[in-house]
């Protein structure tokens, strides 16, 4: 069921959104070499509690998944596309990471993500992380009343295959508000003019994700969670949660 939110609703969203800004901010300062994963995620709790709020990824337990997520941030590195557990692994100079990061404050969650590279990218990587960026800044001008989800979806497949980037099969945004994962779906793949239509109120995530290699064929890690690209390329994910409203879409995710 899709729910639409009052304007009241959205200022608590955009609350909850700052603190997850912020965070995905600390976590990317923090991403200097030498660092370990498992420390930029506790750079993100800190920051999380620090703001009165809450992890909405620590203890999620959605049907798929084997076990509930163990940590407080997605951590990606290169060839992992989305919900990389931060572990062990120290980061080098050049490593893409994607960072995606979800709080929960006053009943309302916040969903985002962020790449960026340790140190200076190389031309690839810079390109790879500008075209998903773009993706999401079309797919947010076209979140609009009057449109249609596929809107969203078109603009960013379209910006994918102009690319000549991948896209992953069935991962993409998702309405948010009293829960971080609600209806409808916002695929990152669709045509213009189809789907749900697009109304003032409506809360979703909307998360391009791309990766260097034209496939959509992944594979999951060890641990259960973390999905990488099945023919080892690069990715990149780019996420805001934002409310359709009369006029222009509001991104409740801005730092
Ligand atoms: N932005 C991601 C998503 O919507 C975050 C979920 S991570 C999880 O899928 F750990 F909470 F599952
Ligand atoms: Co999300």
């Amino acid at each position: 069921m899709v729910t639409y939110r009052s304007s009241r609703e959205w200022e608590i969203m955009r609350e909850a959104g700052r603190v997850v800004a912020r965070t995905l901010e600390a976590v990317r300062r923090a991403a200097e070499p030498g660092i370990s994963l498992r420390e930029l995620d506790a750079v993100a709790a800190r920051s999380i509690k620090e703001h009165h709020a809450v992890s909405s990824f620590l203890g999620y337990h959605p049907s798929w998944a084997p076990t509930p997520y163990p940590a407080t941030v997605c951590l990606s590195v290169n060839d992992v596309v989305v919900h990389g557990v931060p572990d062990d692994r120290v980061l080098a100079a050049g490593d893409l990471v994607s960072a995606d990061c979800g709080a929960e404050l006053g009943g309302y969650h916040g969903d985002a993500a962020m790449t960026f590279c340790v140190g200076p990218p190389d031309d690839a990587g810079l390109r790879l992380m500008d075209v998903t960026r773009t993706a999401l800044e079309r797919a947010i001008a076209a979140a609009r009343p009057g449109g249609r989800m596929g809107d969203i979806s078109s603009a960013v497949e379209r910006t994918a295959r102009e690319a000549g980037y991948g896209i992953l099969e069935g991962c993409g945004g998702h309405g948010i508000g009293t829960a971080m994962h609600e209806d409808p779906p916002v695929p990152n793949t669709g045509r213009a003019g189809r789907g749900l239509r697009l109304r003032e109120g409506l809360t979703i995530a909307i998360e391009p994700m791309f990766h260097e290699g034209g496939g959509d064929a992944t594979r999951v890690l060890p641990d259960g969670w973390s999905i990488a690209t099945a023919d080892g390329s690069r990715a990149a994910h780019f996420e805001h949660t934002i409310a359709i409203t009369g006029e222009d879409p509001v991104v409740l995710t801005a730092l």
